[in-house]
């Protein structure tokens, strides 16, 4: 029995002969704020008080005399300005109690209208170590799963797993330049996530080394116009002390992105091994990402390189799912989609959503400022476009109704704004929700970091974990 419907449905067939929209008032009648009042409160005679021309108390007064919960609750008392408090009989609790537990079902009823819901949740990009913001949306999604499948609804699970990004690119670019065969050899995944680190290190270093002279440049402007606001501020002039303050916060904040810059640059140059290796490929960056066009070209080079290195990803992946005990009923990982995507961009161009901006496929939404890119400049397809051809397949394919995507905050904006195109593409009575959560920081207040510098590999902190467990 649900005791918030059955006293709702008490409240209703007196309403129905006061009022002509009893339906607002009923949603009055909710679960008691503070326990001290009892189990419900019913707080319509308020709003109730102004359409029936009576002060409030009356108007509680008369629902309690009409609304027949004897056999529920202990007499209903009114409090404060009209509020009526319904404890429930300790009886009636009792036989509740009982047969909860021992009903298989708890006493939750099975939903009235069952909705067929995918659900995105682990989804790692393969080829780059699986960390634990991942171990977040694999517990969090496995725990939806199975609580909406116990109120009745039909569940889809699907790991969108990352597997056509630039990370490969940039394990390609690695394979070709640094592998250690041996190490390869003996654990494939490790060797590549070496590869993956190393490029991605000689990249920044490079990608930093560009970006210095502007930054210096910037800094030398903050400087000036705080010397500039320094030598007009006058002692008594509130909004000039304002913008002081936030040029000095700016240029502290220059300040430190150069600092970091610069510690960075260093410490690659001063190192024996990094050093001369960031010399020897000063195009790292741009070659990592044709590297990445070309096998999304279809280059049968590294077509094949990835065709060996996505199954051994997987099975490292694979090794986690085991310990966590947690299987999807599909991975159709990004590349799953890669043939549909030039036809996701056509069919949006021609229902007039997309168009062409400094030579990019664009969506333009209204309330957001940047585009949501579906085709880049130079012919790319994007995180974006896959995730379209993925609603487009969960709902024409996997016929859902609803589809819940159980990912970091930080991409909050990408789910808006993939929302707001599906919804116009014409998706619009799909329920799409962005599960949401928060990053999960080490005790320095920063995402979660082993002293190396690495984020912590997953297999690690279940082996710390189980075995605090034990110790507690
Ligand atoms: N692979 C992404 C990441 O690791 C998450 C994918 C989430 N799902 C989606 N349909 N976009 O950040």
């Amino acid at each position: 029995m649900n005791l918030l419907e059955v006293l709702r449905n008490r409240f209703q067939s007196v309403l129905e002969n006061k009022v002509e929209d009893p339906g607002r008032y009923i949603a009055m009648v909710l679960p008691a704020q503070n326990a001290q009042f009892g189990d419900y409160q019913a707080n319509c005679a308020m709003p109730l008080s102004k359409v029936l021309g009576k002060p409030p108390r009356e108007v509680a007064a008369d629902l309690i005399a009409e609304v027949d919960v004897s056999d529920l609750c202990e007499p209903p008392e009114i409090a404060g300005p009209g509020f009526i408090n319904l404890k429930l009989k300790t009886d009636l609790l009792e036989q509740e109690f009982a047969k909860v537990f021992t009903s298989e079902r708890l006493g939750v009823e099975p939903v009235a209208s069952p909705e067929k819901i995918v659900i995105d949740y682990s989804s790692p990009n393969v080829a780059k170590p699986m960390h634990v913001g991942h171990l977040r949306s694999t517990v969090i999604g496995d725990a939806l799963y199975k609580i909406l499948s116990f109120l009745g609804h039909d569940l889809t699970s699907d790991n969108h797993i990352g597997d056509w990004g630039t990370q490969f690119g940039m394990i390609l670019y690695g394979y070709r330049n640094f592998v250690d065969q041996e190490a390869y050899k003996k654990e494939p995944v490790a060797e590549l996530s070496r590869l993956y680190r190393l490029v991605n290190k000689l990249s920044e270093y490079h990608t930093t080394v560009e970006m210095l002279p502007g930054l210096e440049w910037k800094l030398g402007e903050a400087e000036q116009a705080v010397n500039d606001a320094e030598a007009q501020f006058e002692q008594d002039d509130k909004q000039g002390k304002k913008q002081l303050k936030k040029l000095r916060s700016d240029l502290e904040s220059i300040r430190q992105s150069v600092t970091k810059a610069e510690s960075l640059v260093a410490e690659i140059e001063e190192d024996e091994i990094y050093g001369p290796l960031a010399a020897a490929h000063p195009n790292i960056h741009t070659d990592a990402r044709l590297e990445t066009s070309k096998l999304h070209g279809g280059d049968a080079e590294n077509r094949k390189l990835w065709d060996e290195f996505l199954p051994a990803c997987l099975d490292v992946m694979n090794v986690i799912y085991n310990r966590l005990h947690i299987k999807f009923d599909y991975s159709l990982g990004e590349s799953f989609y890669q043939p549909q995507l030039a036809d996701v961009v056509e069919e949006l161009k021609s229902k007039g959503l997309a168009e062409e901006s400094q030579k990019a496929m664009c969506v333009f939404l209204p309330d957001f400022k940047a585009p949501f890119i579906v085709q880049k400049q130079d012919g790319a397809f994007t995180y974006a476009t896959t995730d379209l051809a993925t609603i487009r397949y969960r709902v024409e394919t996997l016929k859902a109704t609803s589809i819940l995507y159980v990912v970091d905050a930080r991409q909050g904006e990408h789910f808006q704004m993939l929302f707001g195109t599906a919804r116009r593409w014409g998706y619009e009575n799909l329920n799409m929700q962005h599960v949401s959560f928060g990053t999960v920081m080490g005790q320095d207040g920063k995402p979660f970091k082993t002293r190396s510098g690495d984020t912590v590999g997953l297999g690690e902190l279940l082996d710390e974990a189980i075995s605090r467990a034990f110790s507690i």
